[in-house]
């Protein structure tokens, strides 16, 4: 049966507490957040520094736990392995061992997400030669630049073949033939059906990927934009967005 809405989060709230002697530090980061993403979508979380992107990002791999609601993935608990094992993960700040290859780190992530052995050679060299590493397999990761990390951790994130794919700004830092390459690997992917969901505040980006963009403002959604809004209605993403953060 296809299952419709693969990432669901429905009224979820987090505000981090740091209790102190004098004073305690508490901050709502997210504040009744509800939104759903479906199976063959592009989604992308625009919101300024400070948002709540990353909150709600982590919040799906349970880096942090929210206070209330519920999210599911592929109508599951997130944390079940089923689902783990189907879900690609670019974090805000991805590390690699600084003395592992570009190679032996994604054997490494494909034996985690219990690839088959007798595949994972074969998938670690195709995903080399999608993200354009394929000269570099064998090079210690403490030599890579930070442009050529952040295409090792989309080929993390991608060697399992997961049906959904979250990533945390992902093209922050790279250069723009970096930026067009794995933006056309992402279009490719999206046209065989893997579902991509990712935080940017890069508004050009969001266009250009996007059939729909979630804006998030203080840590509540402001406002849901689908594609023909901006491309065929003649309304920019930009003037739809400054609207929405003005309010
Ligand atoms: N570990 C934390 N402890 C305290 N406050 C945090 C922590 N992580 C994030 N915040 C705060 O929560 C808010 C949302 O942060 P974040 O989700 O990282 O935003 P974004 O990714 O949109 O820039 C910010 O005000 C941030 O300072
Ligand atoms: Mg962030």
């Amino acid at each position: 049966m296809k299952n419709e809405h693969i990432l669901l989060f429905d009224n979820v709230s987090k505000t981090y507490k740091k209790p102190g002697f004098i004073k305690s530090f508490e901050k709502k980061a997210l504040d009744g957040v509800s939104f759903s993403v479906s199976e063959g979508e592009v989604v992308g979380l625009l919101g300024l520094n400070g948002a709540g992107k990353t909150t709600i990002i982590k919040s799906i791999f349970s880096i942090i736990r929210p206070d209330a609601g519920i999210i599911e993935v592929f109508g599951k608990n997130p944390r079940e392995e089923s689902v783990k094992k189907n879900l690609g993960y670019i974090p805000e700040l991805p590390y690699f061992s600084p003395l592992s290859s570009a190679y032996d780190v994604l054997c490494h992530y494909a034996f985690l997400s219990g690839m088959d052995a007798k595949k994972i050679s074969e998938s670690a060299n195709e995903i080399l030669d999608k993200v354009g590493l394929k000269d570099r397999k064998n090079s210690k990761c403490s030599e890579f630049s930070k442009g050529m990390l952040q295409r090792l951790a989309f080929a993390q994130a991608l060697i399992h073949k997961p049906s959904l794919v979250i990533m945390d700004e992902p093209v922050s830092g790279l250069d723009p033939i970096a930026v067009k390459e794995l933006r056309d690997l992402i279009a490719e992917l999206n046209l065989k059906g893997t579902t991509f969901f990712f935080s940017s505040h890069s508004i050009s980006e969001l266009e250009k990927l996007c059939s729909r963009v979630l804006i998030i403002k203080d840590g509540k959604i402001a406002d849901c934009i689908n594609r023909e809004r901006w491309q065929d209605q003649g309304d920019s993403l930009e003037n739809i967005f400054v609207e929405a953060v003005k309010k």
